[in-house]
């Protein structure tokens, strides 16, 4: 199936056209950037943007990153706060007239990666990190998704993603040893109460594991995402599919 895959972050909106089959781009990504916090109006009409560009008229996956029931958005912690409440589907359907499925954007990636990345046919329990604006978890169990809110785990009277997002390494200018020591801290509570046996570590800092994953003492097997900035498309593709098969 052809699905268009848009992803939603904290600095940009990018999508492509999808082959579900093989998880591989049918074109190359266009991207907007986003600089300035945009509305729920102004999103939407940047998807319609995109969905214009390949002058899309078929099945359309949304990664937004937020906490997602049914199509309601229920938090937005790095985008406008308008947003809380939306009818996710209606806003982005209206304006790229098109069918659209919505999902949280690090659930995504973690379908693009158990499908076709470093967790492809993995069958216990994995749990994917995404490190980037903010910081966006999913677990899966024989390949199940299960969408969750890990980054907002509270650490030193603040939720987590504020002391160890792949942002805050650089708003900070934290050297690699400092950053890495908070992950490990961070990814320690995590394994205590949820006990991954794969660990795969996501977000464009992925591709510089090298240079962190030596702080991370992890018991369970630590790998860097295969996907780097195409994971979130490939899985808002992939999820549309599934909503489409039922
Ligand atoms: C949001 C998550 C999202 C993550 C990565 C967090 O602030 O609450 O829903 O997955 O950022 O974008």
């Amino acid at each position: 199936m052809k699905v268009l895959g848009i992803d939603i972050g904290g600095s940009a909106i990018k999508g492509a056209p999808v082959d579900t089959k093989t998880g591989k781009l049918l074109a190359g990504r266009f991207k907007i950037d986003t600089p300035l916090t945009l509305s729920p109006g102004e999103m939407a009409d940047a998807a319609g943007m995109i969905a214009a560009h390949f002058k899309w008229r078929g099945p359309v996956g949304i990664g937004f990153p937020g906490v997602i029931h049914g199509g309601t958005i229920l938090t937005s912690a790095n985008l406008d706060k308008k947003f809380i409440g939306c009818d996710g589907i209606k806003l982005f359907g209206k304006e790229i007239q098109a069918p659209v499925a919505l999902i949280n954007d690090a659930a995504a990636a973690g379908l693009a990666e158990m499908q076709f990345g470093s967790g492809r046919n993995y069958p216990g329990k994995a749990m994917l990190l995404t490190l980037g604006t903010g910081v966006g978890s999913a677990l899966f169990f024989r390949g199940r998704l299960f969408p969750c809110e890990l980054g907002h785990l509270r650490m030193h009277g603040k939720d987590a993603e504020k002391r160890v997002a792949a942002s805050v390494k650089h708003r900070k200018d934290l050297s690699w040893k400092e950053w890495g020591g908070r992950l490990d801290r961070y990814i320690r509570s995590l394994e205590d109460i949820l006990w991954p046996e794969l660990i795969i570590i996501g977000g464009g800092v992925s591709a510089k594991h090298d240079r962190f994953f030596k702080y991370l003492k992890t018991r369970a097997r630590l790998v860097p995402a295969q996907f780097l900035n195409e994971a979130g498309i490939v899985g808002a593709a992939l999820w549309a599919e599934q909503e489409r098969r039922g």
